[in-house]
This record gives C-alpha cells, structure tokens and sequence, in this order.
C-alpha cells in the first residue's frame, strides 16, 4: 500500500482517484503543499500537486519517504528540480494534454482585448449602448507575433492563420517542417518586437525567460502592440509593462497568469508579512494597478480549464502515477 498525497483537488478529481487506486492510502489536502504544512504530509511516497504547490528545498526536506512527485499541469516551474534531483525523487507532469485548449483561450482574450468585449458588456448591462472609445481592429493582415512554437504556440499559428493574419515566430528551436506546412517564418526577437501587432507568450518559465518582456523589449515594439500571455506570469516585467501602458507603446494586454499571482488569492494574510519584503510588496501593487486598467484584461489563470482537458489531464496522472508503481516512469521531468 502506497501513501499518496494530493493537493489542491477539485471534488470530481478526488472521486476519480478514489475509484481507480483503491488498495492505496490516499490522503486529500484543498490547500497547496507549502513549508507550513509539509510535515503533516510526512509518510507520503507520492505526491500529485498543482501549479499552487511550491516544492522547495525546505519542503522535501520534510519529507522523508518521498520518492515520486507528479504535477498535474505541462509547467513545471514551481518544483525545484535540483533539489528532487539530489535527493533521487522522481518527477513527471502532464505534457500534452490542452495545446488547442489554452491556444483557444489566449484567442479569446485577444479578441476580448481587441474589440474591448469586457467594457461593452459592462456598458450594455447598464444601458449604455455608446461606441465611444470601443474601436477594434480587423485581425486579417495584421502581424500576429509568436514567442514559442511548441505544442501551445503551434496551435496559436493555426488560429492566427484562419483568421487571415501574418504569422512571425520565434523560438530556439525551429520546428522547419511547421513553419513550411503553416507558412509562417521565424525571425529574430527585434523583428518579430518591429512588426507584431499582437505578441502571444508560449515559453516556459526558466531563467533565460524571466522578464523576457521588459523595458528593453517593450521599446523596439510597435507602437499600440497588444500583448497576452497565457504562458507563465514572470514572463514579463510587471513594472516595465506599466510604463509601457502609460506611454501608450503598449495599447494593452490581456494576462491569464501575473508575477506572484497567488499572493493576489491571499492577499490580506499577505500583507501583514510582506513589510519586510518590499519587492513582493510593490509587485502586488503594480498588479492592481493592472487589474484596474481599461485596456487590461485579466483571468485567474484558467486557460487549461476545459472539461476535455480536465479529463485528459486526470487521465495522464493516473497514468504517471501507475507508471511509478510499476516502475514503467512515464512524462518525466527528472
Ligand atoms: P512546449 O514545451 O511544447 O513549448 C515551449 C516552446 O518554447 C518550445 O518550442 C521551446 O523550444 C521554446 N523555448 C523554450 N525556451 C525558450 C527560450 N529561452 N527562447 C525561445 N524559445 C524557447 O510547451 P507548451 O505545452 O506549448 O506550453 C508553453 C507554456 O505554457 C508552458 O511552459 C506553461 O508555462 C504554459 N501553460 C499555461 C497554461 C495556463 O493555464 N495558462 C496551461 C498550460 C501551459
């Protein structure tokens, strides 16, 4: 019998597993794992988490039987791999499970952006039926500029083709045989920042991405660009995306992730720590200034949040988590 914890579960997602490891030891935690909880979690040999989840050195430290950690989304950003790697645990995630569902849902803010649906829907709903300020522009012949060709951003190229736009690419590994079939080209960081009229973030988060948007990007755009980032919050700099609305460079951005966005969910516990830590403090700060700006859209990062990509995201895990106890890894990361 194998203790497996689990965090962060929606109930249908606890009946599933309930159904399929009967004869294990499971264990359901609603909160994510952290340093203040780990050690109630001691005995676990698995554990399945979610992107809440911080796994930090200090966390396995407090686990001592762990052998398996699997992480129920592709990003695997907040496991501290090194860690999990010197201690010999095993990690896998859910590679491929929603590359059309989060390209639909980063379309679906740019139109959202685009043709300002949010605040018409606001106005209507109070009576007002003004155009006023609610320009759009046509998406055929414009530039769509994609920063990742991987599973997501493949599926952006084709929507962005459907919709008549040019598609300019970047990415460092170059998927050739792609951008013959979609007839799309990849060019440098510069050129795709000097010609986009819109930017969509598909890389993952890793040093060499970290604030890849920032003040120096945000010069060489287009004047009006807009920017969506499904990808991962730390993409770009929070601060120098500001001043890039301020100025009008930027003329918006539609965001399903955010620098530090679970300090937004627990805000006021939050604030009572963070006098000492003013870096996270002013970053929570430039978020607001975010979240209230007309021609800012926000969603709680939910792009991968489908029925179908529910179902297939569960099915993976079970899978990888079967994969551990028969010793047959499956999607591992280390
Ligand atoms: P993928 O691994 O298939 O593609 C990522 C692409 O980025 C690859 O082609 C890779 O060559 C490229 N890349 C990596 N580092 C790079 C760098 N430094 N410069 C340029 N290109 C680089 O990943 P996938 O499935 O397309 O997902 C992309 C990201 O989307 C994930 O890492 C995750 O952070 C995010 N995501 C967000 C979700 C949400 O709900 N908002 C859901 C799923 C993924």
């Amino acid at each position: 019998m194998t203790v497996i914890s689990f965090f962060e579960l929606q109930p249908y997602e606890r009946e599933f597993f309930k159904t399929k490891l009967q004869g294990h030891h499971l264990i359901f935690e609603d909160k994510p794992l952290s340093e203040r909880n780990a050690k109630r979690f001691k005995k676990s040999e698995i554990l399945v988490i979610f992107i809440l989840s911080k796994i930090t050195k200090n966390v396995l430290e407090q686990l001592p039987n762990l052998k398996f950690i699997t992480t129920m989304s592709s990003g695997f950003d907040h496991i501290n791999l090194d860690e999990a790697k010197k201690k010999g645990i095993k990690v896998s995630r859910v590679p491929i499970y929603g590359q059309n569902t989060v390209a639909e849902h980063a379309f679906t803010l740019l139109q959202a952006l685009n043709r300002h649906i949010v605040e018409a829907v606001r106005r209507t709903r109070e009576g007002n039926f003004s155009y006023k300020d609610l320009l759009g522009r046509d998406l055929a012949k414009k530039t769509m500029g994609i920063i990742g060709t991987g599973h997501i951003g493949e599926y952006m190229v084709r929507y962005a083709k459907i919709f008549g736009m040019n598609v300019l690419a970047y990415d460092t590994f170059k998927r050739k045989d792609l951008a013959k079939e979609l007839h799309f080209r990849y060019v440098s960081l510069h050129e795709l920042y000097k010609k986009s009229d819109f930017i969509s973030l598909h890389v993952p988060l890793n040093e060499k991405t970290y604030h890849l948007l920032d003040t120096l990007a945000f010069r060489q755009m287009k004047r009006g660009v807009l920017i969506i980032n499904t990808g991962r919050g730390p993409l770009i700099d929070t601060k120098a995306l500001l001043k890039a609305l301020d100025s009008k460079k930027v003329g918006g951005a539609a965001l399903d992730v955010l620098e530090l966005e679970t300090d937004l969910k627990k805000e006021a516990k939050l604030l009572q720590s963070l006098s000492t830590d003013k870096k996270r403090l002013l970053t929570l700060v430039e978020n607001h200034k975010l979240l209230y700006r007309p021609n800012v859209i926000i969603t709680p990062h939910l792009a991968f949040y489908t029925t179908e990509a529910l179902k297939r995201i569960m099915q993976t895990t079970l899978t990888n988590i079967k994969g551990y106890l028969h010793k047959r890894y499956q999607n591992r990361v280390v």
